[in-house]
C-alpha cells in the first residue's frame, strides 16, 4: 500500500470515533483531508465542526460541512488530527502544516484526541522530525538563541506566515526524551506562541495505517 492509501485507510477508520449529533474537532494536513472527505458523507449526522486552520475550514465548507466558531463551543467529544511523529506514549510532534497553535486550542477543548497517521510516523523518541515552534516575529532572534542553547538547530521556515500572523522556527537535532518537560520549558519563553510538542494534549488513541490494516494504539 502507498502512503496515500494508508492515509485514506485511517481517515475512513476515524469516522467510527465521531459521536452522532455532536460537534467534531478537525485537525489539519493531508491525512485529515482524507478524514474530511469521509466526514462530508455523514455531515447531516453531526452538529458541525470546529476547525484548526483556514485550510481545513475551506475544505469543509466546500463540502457543505458546517464550521462553528470555537468560542461558541465549550467542548467536543473528539478531536481528530494527524501528527508528524508520535511516540509509544502518545506524545506527538505536530506543526508540519504550520497549524500547531489552532490545533492545540481545539485539542484542548476535546475529551479525546484521536491521532490518525501512517506507520512511518511512529517513533521511539521524538525529534527526528524538526520541531516546529510558532513565534511572534520580533522574538525570533532571541528564541533561536535559546533553542541553540538547548542543543537544537533552529531554522526559519521561509515564506510561511501562520493563520495567526506569526513565523515558524523548525528545530533539528533535539532528542526529546521528556516531551512534557520540554513542552513546558519552551512554552514559557516570551514570544513563543506554541511549541509543536503535544504532551499535555497528547493522543488518547492512535489509528496507525499499516500494510496489514489499521493498528489501534491506546494511551
Ligand atoms: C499540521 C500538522 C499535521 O497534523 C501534520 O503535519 C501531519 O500532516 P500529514 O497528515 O499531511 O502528514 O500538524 O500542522
Amino acid at each position: 500500500m502507498t502512503q496515500d492509501e494508508l492515509k485514506a485507510l485511517v481517515g475512513r477508520a476515524a469516522i467510527d470515533y465521531v459521536v452522532p449529533g455532536t460537534v467534531v474537532g478537525v485537525g489539519t494536513g493531508s491525512t485529515v483531508n482524507c478524514f474530511i472527505d469521509e466526514l462530508a458523507k455523514i455531515k447531516d449526522r453531526i452538529a458541525g465542526a470546529v476547525s484548526s486552520s483556514q485550510k481545513s475550514t475551506e475544505r469543509m465548507q466546500a463540502l457543505g460541512i458546517k464550521v462553528l466558531d470555537p468560542n461558541t463551543v465549550e467542548s467536543v467529544p473528539v478531536y481528530i488530527d494527524g501528527a508528524d511523529e508520535i511516540d509509544r506514549g502518545g506524545h506527538m510532534i505536530k506543526g508540519g502544516g504550520a497549524a500547531l497553535t489552532r490545533e492545540k486550542i481545539v485539542a484542548d477543548i476535546a475529551e479525546r484526541f484521536v491521532c490518525i497517521a501512517d506507520a512511518s510516523k511512529l517513533v521511539d523518541t521524538l525529534g527526528g522530525f524538526a520541531l516546529p515552534v510558532e513565534v511572534i516575529p520580533m522574538a525570533a532572534g532571541q528564541i533561536e538563541r535559546r533553542l541553540r542553547a538547548l542543543g537544537g538547530e533552529p531554522r526559519l521556515r521561509e515564506g510561511v506566515v501562520t493563520d495567526n500572523g506569526n513565523v515558524i522556527l523548525d528545530v533539528k537535532g533535539l532528542s526529546i526524551t521528556d516531551p512534557a518537560a520540554l513542552e513546558a520549558e519552551i512554552n514559557q519563553w516570551p514570544g513563543v506562541v506554541t511549541v509543536g510538542i503535544f504532551a499535555r494534549n497528547k493522543a488518547s488513541v492512535c489509528l496507525l495505517g499499516t500494510p496489514e490494516g489499521v493498528r489501534k494504539l491506546e494511551f
